[in-house]
Parts: structure tokens; C-alpha cells; sequence
């Protein structure tokens, strides 16, 4: 763990120059193989006896850096990369789960983190009991004898719900169980759930993290703070027959479920980042500092102008004054509250199509946290598979549009919504 503050981890932590040439630039290591000493040499990797790199699905010194660097921007002991966030939730939950267990979810999530835990867990016998999640009690009366983890969005997506994280993670520890908070929208640069009693953070890099809209990626960054001897998690104290019979709790302590992440959720599932990608999300992690204060300021300028425009039937925006979040955001989001606002349109979902069709700066697609500013209309699109009463639970109603606000001079954004209020009439 790094001592220096966000901006300078943002910029440096991970990378030794002197491991790299000297290269100022993070280099990208292009090769999926790292040739071993001789058998004794091989032979230590494998077992851990010695740390190093054996083949780039388990790990990368591109990806080692980034993984080094969100480790330092989060708190944490470790952190393991992947090729989408979509990948980090999957092989984080199946390397942490077993058939029969439990989660308790907030019921306003990213809709295929969503999807996941609903319809495709359960296939494998992984149940979730999804709650309103502004309530903290509401987990705690949720807790079954097989309850195995807690899981949140920090600022969901697209409700923009901000949590009482510190009450559900009191509600975590009583039950024993990991609480697992999924930062992607706030990004370190305005909260560190781990702070609060988050055991794991997930991102899904492709966002503000990447930040350009070109690589997709995700993270889990371990607290290394739970407790995995409690006695609810065999794997962690019963030797390994995935891996000759490594204990993970015993041999690894704090980083059991990096090193896991790593031996058992990258080896057995695949869903490793490429070196590439992680080059272009370590550009985008350095100037994160500042791209994510912009990003708030033009969001909190738009969502103030969405408010007073008669065609707009509402705005939903934490940093507003009328959000029902606006002290939770002042809690917890004190530095700002991200890019992402949403609003209806009088007229309901014609309406809401024919505007989102009308932009011409907003580009109408399925992302958030670009440089560019965003816009989509979920009950359409990303929500669509879900009916409605799943549909409002997760706050999407049929006239929302959301938009990601990118870095565009204010006036020009505010300019060509203006058009497409005035085309749509
Ligand atoms: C909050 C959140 N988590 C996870 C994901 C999934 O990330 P990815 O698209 O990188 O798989 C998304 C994607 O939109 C998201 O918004």
C-alpha cells in the first residue's frame, strides 16, 4: 500500500523505471509466455516458492502494474485484472462461490450484473435475494444459513442510488459474509468503498478508468480485511484439490483471494485483460484525477439546466439539491458525484426515443464514462430484457433517458439538447 495520495498513485504506483529500461511510458509486454531459468526455476513458479511470471492468462508486467496501481488508488493488499467488468463480477463470484450458496444484492444494479445473478447463477445453484438496498436492514433480513456475500453498485447504475455503505457493511460483518461493492460509476477519484468496510471493489475499467471508450476491462481489488477462516469458507482453510493442495488462508493470509483470483478464476475460467488494453487503461488511469472532476461539473451544470426546462417531467442527479440521495452524496461523494445523469421527458417513451434519436453531439450507445458525452434510453435497450416491475425496481421507468456527460464545453451540450427538445416539439 502506497502512502502518496490519489493523484500521484494515479501516475506512479506500480512502476519501478528501473524494471522497465527506464521507460517513462508503462511498456506493453506483448507475449503470452515468460521463459523460465531451467526446470528448478519452472518448478518454484508453479509451486510459488518463488513469485514470477509463468504464462499471461494467470498474469502479465503490463497488467501487473495496473493491477499494482488500482490496488494503491482503492486501499487495497492486491488487485487482479480481467478482460471486461462483466468478467471480473463472473469469475469473481464463481471463484468465491459454490453450488448452494447465497448473495444478497441490491436490487438496483448494472443490468447484466443484474441478468448474472438472476437468471444465470441460478442455473448453477447460486441464488441472490435482491433488496432494497436503501435500507441497510434490509440485507440483514435477507440472510439465509447459506448466505455467502453482500453485493452493491457504490452509485448504481442508472438509479443513481448512492448506499449507506457503512450501514450495509455493519450488516456484512454480522453476517460474516464479504461485502462486495462494485465502484465502477464513482471510480477512486470520489470514493474508496474499502474506507467505508467494503472487503472487495469491482470496476469495470471500460468506463471512467479507460475513460476514452477503446478497451474494455475489469478489476477486483482485495481489502485483504475479511476474515476467510470464519468458518463459512472451506476453500480458503482446506488444502486446495484445484491447486496440490495449497491452504490459501494458511499460505497467503491477507492476499488469499487475489492469489485465488489468480491460480483458480483466471487458470479454470480464461478471462485474462490483454496487455494492450491494460497500456490503454493505465493512460486513462493517470489523468482519471482530473477527468473526473470535469466529468462531475458539466453533470451537476446539465442536470441544473435539465430542471429547468418545461419539457423535462424530472432529474435525477445526486449532487442535486431535490435528490432524495443529496445528503448520502454529500456523505460520500463530497468531491462530486460522476457524469452520469438521468431525466424524463414529458411524453413518456415515444417521447424519450424521439429525443434520444435527436442529438447530434450525445452519441446514442451502449457505454458510459467516455470522453464524448453518451446517451441512451434503457427501457428500450439495455433494460429491455426486464419487465417492468424488475424495470422500475432498478429505476428504470419508461421515459428515462440516460446520459453520460463527457468533457464538451457545457454550452454546446446544453445547445444541442436545446435542438432536440425544439425537433421533437
Ligand atoms: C456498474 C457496472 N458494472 C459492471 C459493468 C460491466 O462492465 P463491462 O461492460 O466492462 O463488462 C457495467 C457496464 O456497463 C457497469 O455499468
Amino acid at each position: 500500500m502506497s502512502n502518496q495520495k490519489f493523484a500521484t498513485n494515479a501516475l506512479h504506483a506500480g512502476h519501478d523505471t528501473t524494471q522497465t529500461a527506464g521507460t517513462r511510458a508503462v511498456p506493453i509486454y506483448q507475449s503470452t509466455s515468460y521463459v523460465f531459468n531451467n526446470t528448478d526455476h519452472a518448478a518454484n513458479l508453479f509451486s510459488l516458492a518463488e513469485l514470477g511470471f509463468i504464462y499471461t492468462r494467470l498474469n502479465n508486467p503490463t497488467n501487473q502494474i495496473l493491477q499494482d496501481r488500482l490496488a494503491a488508488v482503492e486501499g487495497g493488499v492486491g488487485a487482479v485484472v480481467f478482460a471486461s467488468g462483466t468478467s471480473a463480477i463472473s469469475t469473481g463470484l464463481l471463484t468465491l462461490l459454490r453450488a448452494g450458496d447465497h448473495i444478497v444484492a441490491s436490487s438496483s444494479l448494472y443490468g447484466g450484473t443484474y441478468n448474472l445473478l438472476n437468471v444465470t447463477l441460478p442455473r448453477l445453484g447460486i441464488t441472490t435475494t435482491f433488496v432494497d438496498a436503501s435500507d441497510p436492514s434490509n440485507f440483514a433480513a435477507a440472510v439465509q444459513d447459506n448466505t455467502r456475500a453482500f453485493f452493491v453498485e457504490s452509485l448504481g447504475n442508472p438509479k443513481l442510488d448512492v448506499l449507506d455503505l457503512k450501514g450495509i457493511s455493519k450488516e456484512a460483518k454480522a453476517a460474516q459474509v464479504p461485502f462486495i461493492v462494485d465502484n465502477t460509476v464513482a471510480t477512486p477519484g470520489l470514493l474508496n468503498p474499502i474506507e467505508h468496510g467494503a472487503n472487495l471493489v469491482i470496476h469495470s475499467l471500460t468506463k471512467y478508468i479507460g475513460g476514452q471508450g477503446n478497451s474494455l476491462g475489469g478489476a477486483i481489488i482485495d481489502a485483504g480485511t475479511f476474515d476467510w477462516a470464519n468458518g463459512k469458507f472451506p476453500e480458503f482453510t482446506e488444502p486446495s484439490a484445484g491447486y496440490h493442495g495449497l491452504v490459501y488462508h494458511e499460505a497467503l493470509g491477507a492476499a488469499a483471494f487475489t492469489f485465488k483470483l489468480i491460480l483458480e478464476g483466471l487458470r479454470d475460467f480464461g478471462g485474462a485483460l490483454s496487455p494492450f488494453n491494460a497500456f490503454q487503461i493505465l493512460q486513462g488511469l493517470e489523468t482519471l484525477p482530473v477527468r473526473i472532476k470535469q466529468h462531475s461539473e458539466n453533470a451537476l451544470a446539465l442536470a441544473e439546466w435539465l430542471e429547468s426546462r418545461d419539457e423535462v417531467a424530472w432529474v435525477n442527479y445526486p449532487g442535486l439539491k431535490s435528490s432524495e440521495y443529496n445528503d448520502l452524496a454529500k456523505e460520500y461523494l463530497p468531491k462530486g458525484q460522476s457524469g452520469i445523469v438521468t431525466f424524463g421527458v414529458k411524453g413518456g417513451f415515444e417521447a424519450a426515443k424521439q429525443l434520444t434519436d435527436a442529438t447530434q453531439i450525445f452519441s446514442l450507445l451502449a457505454n458510459i464514462g467516455d470522453t464524448k458525452s453518451l446517451i441512451i434510453h434503457p427501457a428500450s435497450t439495455t433494460h429491455q430484457q426486464l419487465n417492468e416491475e424488475q424495470q422500475e425496481s432498478a429505476g428504470v421507468t419508461q421515459d428515462l433517458i440516460r446520459l453520460s456527460v463527457g468533457l464538451e464545453d457545457i454550452e454546446d451540450l446544453k445547445a444541442d439538447l436545446e435542438q432536440a427538445f425544439a425537433s421533437i416539439g
